[in-house]
């Protein structure tokens, strides 16, 4: 009787949700997303002459100075419509807020280096069929802008940008020179190379970039010269440039710096500010997001990438970005794919297209070995190959994609000498860039693939090949014309529309340093925003600068923008307006639209605050008699959050059949020329839908003219958001409950405690939280204050009906405002607060034995009622600085 093997493979299924290690003081410390006791406070505008203004700065300085409380001044702001400020440092926060004239208090915000999603750099600049940015311009009627004769001419566009969005103004396509006259007419660099974000700046008047690059590639997206080897040019390429630099070659900038930029390009005159940059937010407060909305308010147009953080799912948006008024840009993909072509020697077959924008950097003709003889097998290479696979470093390797990580084939093949691998699409992957870190390896379709496979078990004596000129050419990108996957979604927690709209950003061949080659390839919402920046210039050289037009550029391009499909399926829904917001713009019909609607936009808000009448204002600016038709036209109803975790998902689930329904007061109008009319639109949301799973829905109504089509996007959520959990109280991440706090030793504290608060004796709070907190506050309490907090969720006591001034505290830890949400990422998906021994002001806490109170005021939450709060108790712990005899 034979026995039957059964042969277990280990499943390489990686968990949803990988238990991460509790972090070190010193990461607890770096994931902090504030500059320590530093602020931005905002002075009250005295209504007085300028020459007196210099001293309002100077009042609250000597009010400071006589309260006894130590600082230091950074940068100053003094423009009466934008801001009136200082950022400052200082420990007493607390008592800032008792002095006249100081209107708001906000920390200093660390901002990242945005970083493309991937980028190529190209150093033949004459190399030819490479992605040409023309295709974007196509995508989005650039061209027909271009055709007549429109190039954005004397439009000023200040960068107040980017990584460093210092620009190499040497380059051929970007002018060959800085400073009037020159396509680059000026700009500052606020912090010089060295500059990390941990150091002092050293300001200077020259904002060249040769160390990064990302500037480079925006500025050529907005203004690189035509007639090159690459037929790339910018959208608005007569448009004058300045580059306000506030990030050196490498670390992170301060929104201290970004006001500062922001502020200096607003009284330079510029008709347009972009930022290609950003952080986690998902409000639309912050003093760089208000002074965003406030510029925006001026009558400039101000565009702000919508971040490239589409992997963390919903309610994600980035600040700056969420400015109420600003541009906040999504990311499509461009339409076609650079590949590069690998020839085959030893049988007839035509060349085999692989995904790169650069030649693979292997010389000869490989043979190949196949990891796997079976075309079926997904998990190809996904275990260490056989002892009997020979020395795989002659040959080109050829491997299935499916199961696990590209990275675990690679490696598995590396350990037998692989350095050169094809890998084999499946038949349902996109075939697009992927991530092989260091290895030198590409995708192929699948049935060359499986050619391939088939040649080597037939054993037939192939050989393949990169050939290292004239084989690349322009694929079209299955994904071309869709979202880009990377790009953010929002909207904001307080229901703003974010991203506003869609512009070119995935793929996206533009100037790079010389240094650095001279041109790349690059993705992101990053290269997005130069993109809508260089549109509305070409708009504000057709209509004019004035205020008003600045104001109208966002309406414009929303109203006229195309709605973007969730895939190329027949018969998807539109794309959930929380990831494209109005769509592709279109700028040739920005510019030539006979029909004015407004507004470009309709927040419905949650349940709560919801209206179900919106008016709708319809201009005919032609010059005959328009009859136009009122139509609804839904975009994809999504669910956000899991409804048994109460988490946001990472990818969001798509409810088909679900949408408003909208009643008109007319099913058309008629509109005389130069005649206004109004209709009103009546929302319904949509009915049957799982509250808990924060259902966003979405759409355009059309008003739809016998030779243009207008629109307008409105976004709502199918539930309240009061009723959204803010804190995870779960052990899901940690694999402990949470909130907790982690000892010194890296231990959670269980029982009383007692530290020192000295020698590196320092206990820190960690935290999640599963949705946006508009208010986050702890307080020091005496460990038998009676209180029964709301977490881990349990029976509410006598208090829940009191108000929030009734708990009895001892003095405030911290507060903090507008909080993101944490994602789901290992590494970073956390908060921590460590605790000094010291209250919010600095003083040192008393010994004695305490608790800390932490309570989070839940979305559109009311900060004086204690029942819009989640709240939990620290387990007890002593603050013991004296020794005893
Ligand atoms: C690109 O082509 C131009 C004109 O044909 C030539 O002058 C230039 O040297 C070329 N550049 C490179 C890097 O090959
Ligand atoms: C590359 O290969 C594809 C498919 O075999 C072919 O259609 C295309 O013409 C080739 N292009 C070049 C530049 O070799
Ligand atoms: C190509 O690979 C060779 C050998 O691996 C290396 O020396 C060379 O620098 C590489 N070239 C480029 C452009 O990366
Ligand atoms: C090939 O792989 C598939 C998928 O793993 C498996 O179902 C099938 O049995 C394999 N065929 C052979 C001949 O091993
Ligand atoms: C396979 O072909 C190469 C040249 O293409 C030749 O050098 C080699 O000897 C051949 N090997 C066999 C086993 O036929
Ligand atoms: C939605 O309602 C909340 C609560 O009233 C409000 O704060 C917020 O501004 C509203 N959002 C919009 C887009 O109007
Ligand atoms: C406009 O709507 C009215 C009724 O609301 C209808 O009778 C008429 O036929 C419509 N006209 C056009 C041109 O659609
Ligand atoms: C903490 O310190 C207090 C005062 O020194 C002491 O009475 C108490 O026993 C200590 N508790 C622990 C858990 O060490
Ligand atoms: C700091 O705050 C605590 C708690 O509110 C208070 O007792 C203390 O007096 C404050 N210190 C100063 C210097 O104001």
């Amino acid at each position: 009787m034979g026995m039957r093997l059964a042969i277990f493979a280990l499943a390489l299924v990686s968990p949803a949700f990988a238990i991460a290690p509790i972090p070190t003081p010193q990461q607890a410390r770096d994931a902090s997303s504030y500059v320590p006791n530093a602020y931005i406070i905002e002075l009250s505008d005295p209504q007085v002459s300028k020459r007196t203004l210099v001293s309002r700065h100077e009042e609250v300085y000597d009010a400071m100075r006589q309260l006894g409380i130590a600082f230091s001044i950074g940068q100053e702001y003094n423009t009466p419509e934008v801001l009136i400020g200082a950022a400052i440092r200082l420990f007493d926060v607390a008592k800032l807020s008792e002095i006249p004239g100081v209107q708001a208090i906000r920390p200093v915000i660390k901002v990242p280096a945005p970083k493309p999603v991937s980028s190529t750099i190209i150093t033949d600049p004459n190399a030819t069929g490479l992605p040409d940015s023309f295709s974007t311009h196509v995508m989005t009627g650039v061209d027909k802008v271009h055709a007549q004769g429109n190039f954005g001419q004397g439009i000023k566009i200040g960068m107040t940008d980017s990584v460093p969005p210092g620009i190499d103004y040497n380059h051929p396509l970007l002018g060959e020179g800085f400073g009037p006259g020159f396509k680059v007419i000026g700009g500052y660099d606020f912090v010089g190379d060295d500059y990390t974000g941990e150091n002092t700046p050293s300001p200077d008047d020259d904002p060249l970039d040769e160390c990064n690059g990302h500037g480079s590639h925006v500025a050529g997206i907005i203004a690189a010269s035509p007639a090159n080897g690459l037929g790339i040019s910018g959208v608005a390429y007569e448009a004058s440039l300045a580059s306000y630099r506030i990030l050196g070659c490498s670390g992170y900038t301060t929104d201290d710096l970004i006001v500062a930029a922001m502020i200096l390009a607003y009284n330079e005159k510029m008709d347009i500010l972009t930022l290609s940059l950003g952080g986690d937010s998902g409000w639309t407060e912050g003093t760089a997001s208000v002074v965003a909305s406030r510029i925006a308010a001026q009558g400039r147009v101000v565009t702000i990438a919508a971040g490239n953080d589409g992997q963390d799912g919903a309610w994600y948006t980035s600040s700056p970005g969420g400015g109420i008024g600003a541009i906040s840009v999504a990311s499509v993909d461009n339409i076609v794919s650079p590949i590069q072509n690998a020839t085959v020697q030893g049988v007839a077959h035509n060349p085999i297209p692989y995904f790169l924008a650069l030649p693979l950097n292997v010389t000869g003709a490989l043979p190949i070995y196949a990891t796997s003889t079976n075309i079926s097998q997904t998990d190809d290479a996904c275990s260490p190959l056989p002892d009997s696979t020979p020395d795989l470093s002659q040959y080109l390797v050829v491997v299935h994609r499916g199961t696990c990580l590209f990275m675990q084939k690679l490696a598995n093949i590396a350990a037998k000498g692989g350095t050169v691998v094809a890998i084999y699409n499946s038949d349902t992957g996109a075939f697009s860039s992927i991530s092989v870190g260091g290895y030198k390896a590409v995708l192929i379709g699948a049935d060359e693939g499986k050619f391939l496979v088939q040649q080597f078990i037939a054993g037939v004596n192939i050989t393949v090949s990169f050939p290292q000129s004239d084989a690349e050419f322009e694929l079209p990108n299955p994904a071309g014309g869709l979202i880009s996957a990377f790009s953010t979604i929002g909207p904001t927690f307080d229901m703003y529309l974010s991203p506003a709209l869609a512009a070119p950003g995935g793929n996206i061949l533009s100037t790079l340093p010389l240094k650095l080659g001279g041109y790349g390839l690059e993705s992101g919402t990053s290269m997005a925003t130069p993109f809508v920046a260089g549109a509305a210039a070409l708009v504000l050289k057709a209509r004019g600068t004035a205020p008003a037009v600045g104001r109208a550029v966002l309406e414009i391009l929303q109203t006229t923008a195309a709605s973007v499909a969730a895939s190329h399926t027949d018969g998807a829904p539109l794309q959930t307006v929380a990831q494209q917001g109005a769509g592709l713009i279109q700028v040739d019909r920005a510019i030539n639209m006979q029909t004015v609607v407004s507004p470009g936009q309709i927040a419905l808000n949650d349940t709560a605050h919801f209206k179900a009448k919106h008016s709708i204002w319809v201009t005919n600016i032609g010059a005959r008699t328009v009859t136009y038709q009122i139509q609804h036209v839904p975009a994809g109803t999504v669910g956000t959050v899991d409804s048994d975790s109460s988490f946001v998902q990472s990818v969001p689930t798509a409810l088909p059949g679900a949408a408003a329904s909208v009643a008109f007061s007319a099913s058309n109008i008629t509109v005389h020329a130069g005649q206004t009319k109004r209709v009103d639109a009546f929302f319904t949301p949509p009915v049957g839908l799982d509250k808990a799973t924060l259902p966003l829905y979405s759409g355009f109504i059309h008003v739809v003219g016998p030779a243009e089509t207008l629109k307008v996007t409105y976004l709502g959520v199918a539930a309240s958001l009061k009723a959204v959990q803010v804190v995870d109280a779960s052990d899901r991440y940690f694999g402990f409950a949470l909130p907790a706090v982690v000892q010194p030793t890296g231990q959670v504290q269980e029982g009383p405690t007692n530290y020192t608060f000295a020698d590196g004796d320092y206990p820190f709070l960690l935290f999640r939280l599963a949705f946006g907190c508009p208010k986050l506050q702890l307080d020091l309490i005496d460990k038998d204050t009676p209180f029964m907090p709301t977490l881990p969720a349990g029976e509410r006591a006598a208090l829940s009906s009191s108000t929030f001034s009734k708990v009895k505290t001892i003095g405030p830890l911290g507060e903090l405002d507008y909080q993101p949400r944490s994602t789901d990422d290992p590494f970073s998906g956390y908060n921590t607060l460590q605790f000094m021994g010291t209250f919010a002001n600095g003083t040192r806490i008393d010994d004695g034995q305490y608790r800390v109170l932490f309570r989070a005021l839940k979305v559109a939450g009311n900060p004086r009622k204690e029942e819009d709060y989640e709240s939990w108790l620290s387990p007890q712990f002593g603050v013991v600085t004296e020794t005893l005899e």
